[in-house]
């Protein structure tokens, strides 16, 4: 992935690619370790991570409640076993950091002392920067013998350099200081509020007379040639008393707001009604990630997120004209976020678009047999169901035994009416079981027929890495018995996408 110096344009390549050191607009899927190691050193501007948290609220690996999250669970099932996972990885990111970039490291307060304490020891004490505190929930039901936790924290370190890229945010005055600050209003109706203009320390050639009112015992703070200026724009105020001080105004149009703190109370978390909710639980929102990205980037420069779930970073640092580099180990998370990038920012997931500097790409998918093999069962459910266009149970306890549905492309045309005794179109769909076995058996099959009398389907599908000849056998008889229809689908025909044929 790191590139050597970029070449020169020519007609072959005609335009250069986001940066010379490392390709961008790219989605990596893997263990963020090995990614990592593979980026040249002090190569990004920007890095945010969310990895999964060292809390029970928060561990689900992508899916929320799926039969995997007790194993994730059991791998931090301690602070030292996070922290040792993370560490590693963390010395990957700090390495990739420009000494003039930014570091953001999202957690709860159940790791976020211990992982201030590592990032102190790798990005240097003196480099941290802020705790902020988001304030993701008001409800706090789970709080009867102490007070509830409502905030994660986001710890921001910088890479070193002293002049490190930091834009300052404003946000709007609130209604109750304007009230109280800008009560004052000009003829033409604009609301100012004024300030003295006494000089802080003696400056005896500053105390001249302006118009009959008296300079302030210091001196003023400014010159009499400022004075008459700010006197010519109407930005004076005047007492009616000649012995009180004349005063500048501060228009509130003018006014950049309040500059944020490192409370952030602002940012609602993603609701059930929320339009940019893809229905995960880890899915942070597209606003946190922007302010941190305004904060601590500028256009072009480059923004990583090395556990990137469901891509909210990569979509923020798009929207604002960064470039950007994702890493996700999950195949499921990464071709959901392919889906976002291509919906919501109109991005072409594309290889020849992405070369001529144009769309973006993912990498490294497992989408070979061998690889399929050792993924998460959850993960090879998810892929089995999508592969064939389904939709996968979002439940995988208790599922009935049904991994996923299809809908048939004509379930999805205008409704027309309901015949008597007849189905609407839309309820049809057919049933996707998937087994990540070598070779799935006859009680594999007999156990997909019961599902498929109870839910009374004519046509169902199952995948395997192969299948035993009694299977092969039981599902011939099956159709024979009931003119239901099983379609047997080992992983290599998918791959091969003979899928096609198969399905119609
Ligand atoms: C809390 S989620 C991130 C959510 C993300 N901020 C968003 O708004 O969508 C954590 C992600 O880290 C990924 N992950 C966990 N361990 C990883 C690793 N070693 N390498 C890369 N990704 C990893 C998980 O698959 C999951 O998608």
């Amino acid at each position: 992935m790191a590139k050597k110096a970029a070449a020169k344009p020519t007609a072959a390549s005609p335009r250069l690619k986001s940066s010379s050191l490392l390709d961008t607009r790219v989605v990596y899927c893997g263990d963020n370790l090995e990614s990592l190691a593979k980026l040249p050193d002090a190569c990004v501007d920007l890095i945010y991570i969310d990895p999964p948290f060292n809390s029970n609220r928060n561990y689900e690996a992508f899916w929320g409640e799926t039969k995997e999250k007790r194993a994730f669970e059991d791998r931090h099932e301690n602070t030292k076993a996070y922290i040792d996972y993370m560490r590693p990885r963390c010395v990957q990111l700090a390495r990739v950091l420009k000494k003039t970039g930014s570091f953001y490291y999202h957690c709860d307060s159940h790791a976020s002392h211990y992982v201030k304490v590592m990032l102190d020891g790798l990005l240097g004490e003196n480099n941290f920067q802020n705790e902020i505190i988001w304030k993701r929930t008001s409800s706090h039901s789970d709080a009867k013998r102490k007070f509830g936790d409502q905030s994660d924290s986001i710890m921001f370190y910088t890479g070193g350099d002293a002049k490190y890229t930091f834009n300052p945010l404003y946000q709007p005055y609130s209604q109750e200081y304007i009230k109280s600050h800008y009560s004052n209003v000009d003829a033409d109706g604009r609301q100012y509020t004024t300030r003295d203009l006494r000089s802080p320390s003696p400056r005896p050639n500053l105390t001249y007379e302006y118009k009959g009112y008296k300079p302030h015992p210091n001196g003023w703070s400014i010159s009499r040639e400022v004075m008459e200026k700010l006197d010519a724009e109407g930005k004076l105020y005047f007492p009616k008393d000649q012995d009180g001080r004349i005063r500048i105004k501060n228009y509130l149009d003018e006014m950049p707001g309040t500059l944020f703190g490192n409370v952030w109370d602002d940012i609602e978390p993603l609701n059930s009604q929320a339009a940019e909710r893809l229905g995960y639980p880890t899915q942070k929102p597209l606003a946190l990630l922007e302010r941190m990205i305004k904060a601590s980037s500028n256009e072009n420069d480059i923004v990583l997120d090395a556990f990137c779930g469901c891509g909210t970073a990569l979509v923020a640092a798009q929207n604002l004209k960064r470039q950007w580099i994702g890493i996700d180990i999950s195949p499921t998370a990464c071709r959901v976020m392919a889906k976002r990038l291509r919906d919501v920012c109109g991005l072409p997931e594309s290889e020849p678009l992405w070369r001529a500097g144009r769309g973006f790409v993912v990498r490294d998918l497992p989408w070979t047999v061998e690889k399929l093999r050792v993924i998460p069962p959850f993960e090879f459910e998810n892929w089995a169901v999508i592969a064939l266009g389904g939709i996968p149970n979002k439940v995988q306890v208790g599922d009935m035994g049904i991994d996923g549905r299809i809908f048939p492309v004509s379930a999805n045309a205008t409704p027309r009416k309901k015949q008597e005794g007849e189905l609407l179109l839309q309820e049809r769909w057919y049933p996707i079981q998937v087994k990540q076995k070598d070779k799935a058996g006859r009680p594999d099959i007999d156990a997909f027929e019961a599902v498929m009398m109870r839910e009374d389907c004519e046509k169902g599908f199952f995948i395997s890495f192969d299948f035993s000849s009694d299977a092969l056998t039981e599902i011939d008889a099956f159709f024979k018995r009931s003119h239901k229809v099983i379609v047997a689908l080992t992983v290599q025909e998918i791959l091969d996408e003979q899928i096609a044929r198969k399905l119609a």
